[in-house]
């Protein structure tokens, strides 16, 4: 479909069905495995990304791409409803509505999806990979996130829990919430050494309605090249886009900066920038096309999932100050 026609399609609210006939079009590639391929790869953010990974191991077993295995991978995250910071069961924003964002990028085509501060859909990672496989576009946001998602087969759903329910009733008594948040960035190499990113959160709580962060934010909270490597990263976002940190640490790769001493790199930029003071955790993690990876944080405590050589382990990350200066 050409772009003209989809946006009279979007306009006139007849998409839908155009839009769900040409996704019948899209078929999930596989890799054929044999002994020269370079052995799969993928890093997530914090503990939960073991659970993470084991579902996007899952998926490369399998021969699927490292596009699929990011998408599979920050799905199992998504539906955690034990999770307060991601998907269904994340805090809710200061009026109390769950707003979500995600962003997904394919190193093998350079194509990107996001959606921002969409409401009532569980899965905005999947969505923001419609973004990239069935429209013109890069980022759609709000409303029109969720109308184009409807477009797609989704469905609306309550993500408030009643978990997250009872923490916004307690958060309105206080002067001063805990703000707190973990997003899961996921990054992988498949089989033919194609790579892929993935980005999903709740965001902040008790952010400001339609305050999106840099999860959803290409080049922010994450970013891809195909002929270089990746970067995703947790924490605070603010941050992360005042310094297009996931794109900084990429060029810097790109440079010949290894993977490790991009992120360290950007940690001290940003503890620069703010005078060495930072009042929530901001830790990246990234990994080349050799395969090569690192992960840095500013405050101690940032744990991250790591698979190689056919293992999950949780890791930690190198913190400034402590590790690095
Ligand atoms: N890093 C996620 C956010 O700030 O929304």
């Amino acid at each position: 479909m050409d772009r003209r026609r989809f946006i009279q399609n979007a306009a006139s609210g007849a998409g839908a069905a155009a839009l769900a006939a040409r996704s019948s079009f899209s078929k999930e590639g596989t890799i054929a495995m044999n002994s020269s391929n370079p052995s799969p790869m993928m890093m997530a953010t914090w503990n939960f990304g073991v659970a993470a990974l084991e579902a996007g191991h899952e998926a490369l077993k399998q021969g699927k791409t490292a596009l699929d295995a990011v998408e599979r991978a920050a799905i199992v995250t998504e539906n955690d409803p034990e999770n307060t910071s991601v998907g269904y069961g994340g805090y809710p924003n200061a009026r109390g509505v769950v707003q979500l964002d995600a962003a997904i990028i394919d190193g093998k085509t350079g194509r990107m999806g996001s959606v921002g501060a969409i409401e009532n859909i569980k899965n905005p990672i999947s969505v923001a990979r419609k973004v990239l496989e069935h429209s013109p576009h890069v980022m759609i946001v709000g409303e029109g996130a969720k109308s184009f998602a409807l477009s797609q087969g989704f469905h609306e759903e309550n993500l408030l829990t009643p978990k997250a329910l009872d923490w916004y009733a307690e958060q309105l008594k206080k002067d001063q919430g805990d703000k707190g948040h973990d997003t899961i960035g996921v990054l992988a190499r498949d089989g033919a050494g194609d790579m892929a990113v993935a980005c999903t959160t709740s965001g902040l709580a008790m952010k400001w309605p339609g305050r999106v962060g840099d999860s959803p934010l290409i080049g922010a909270g994450l970013y891809m090249d195909g002929e270089v490597g990746g970067a995703t990263g947790t924490g605070v976002g603010e941050r992360a886009i005042e310094t297009c940190a996931a794109f900084a640490i990429v060029e810097m790769m790109r440079n010949g900066k290894t993977p490790q001493e991009a992120c360290e790199a950007l940690i001290r930029r940003v503890a620069r920038r703010n005078s060495g003071k930072l009042a929530f955790q901001f830790a990246f993690m990234a990994m080349n096309v050799d395969g090569e990876y690192g992960a840095a944080s500013y405050q101690s405590g940032f744990e991250y999932a790591l698979l190689k050589d056919g293992k999950i382990t949780l890791n930690t990350g190198k913190t400034f100050g402590k590790d690095f200066d």
